[in-house]
């Protein structure tokens, strides 16, 4: 009997062992045609439009129309509005889709100037003027935390409402 449950004990004991396996598995063989490794984005190459649609769509949608159901709210003709309020140019490279993305440096820098043109996504909620972003600005910016993002973000726009500007993000009052 005893011995049983010593067996029994044993068997408990080795049966993760024995199913263990590490991921990814090293005798997987790629599928056919499949076999170079891929590429991480930040080296890819790819142009402002392909970059945001691996990296920002998903959750931004194609166009900046956000999604108010799953709290993204709406780039499209309204996204430019944060460079009039003081903090709002940190602000946008300080989110964490954005700051935290596989993207590097250059690349952020050439994705919010890409955002940030009148005859692009923000259109008509640009400021007259607006410095582009360096990748200089981008990495002294980026691994600032935001620990607090829904204050820091009400407070940008309650200095929007001061200024007359319409919150039409998309997300309701
Ligand atoms: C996992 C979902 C997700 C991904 C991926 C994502 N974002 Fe966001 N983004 C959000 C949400 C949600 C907000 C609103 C603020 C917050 O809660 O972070 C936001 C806010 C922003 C803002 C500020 C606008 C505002 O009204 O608050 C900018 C600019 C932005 N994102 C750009 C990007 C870019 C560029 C990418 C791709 C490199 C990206 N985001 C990837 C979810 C995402």
């Amino acid at each position: 009997m005893r011995h049983l449950l010593i067996v029994g004990l044993a068997c408990a004991l080795a049966a993760p062992l024995a199913q263990a396996r590490s991921i990814p598995d090293p005798h997987q063989k790629h599928a056919p045609g499949n076999e170079a490794p891929q590429t991480p984005i930040a080296q890819a190459g790819y142009n402002n439009a392909t970059n945001y649609q691996l990296a920002c769509a998903g959750c931004h949608l194609s166009n900046g129309e956000g999604s108010r159901a799953n709290d993204v709210p709406r780039m499209q003709g309204f996204v430019g509005n944060f460079l009039k309020v003081e903090g709002g140019r940190q602000f946008l490279v300080r989110v964490p889709g954005l700051s935290m993305s596989a993207l590097n440096d250059a690349q952020l820098a050439d994705m919010l100037n890409w955002l940030l043109r009148k005859d692009g996504m923000a259109g008509q909620s640009m400021p007259t003027q607006f410095t582009p972003y360096s990748a200089e600005e981008i990495a002294a910016i980026r691994h600032d935390t935001l620990l607090n993002l829904p204050q820091t973000r009400g407070k940008l726009i309650a200095a929007m409402r001061a200024q007359g500007i319409a919150i039409e993000d998309g997300m309701g009052d």
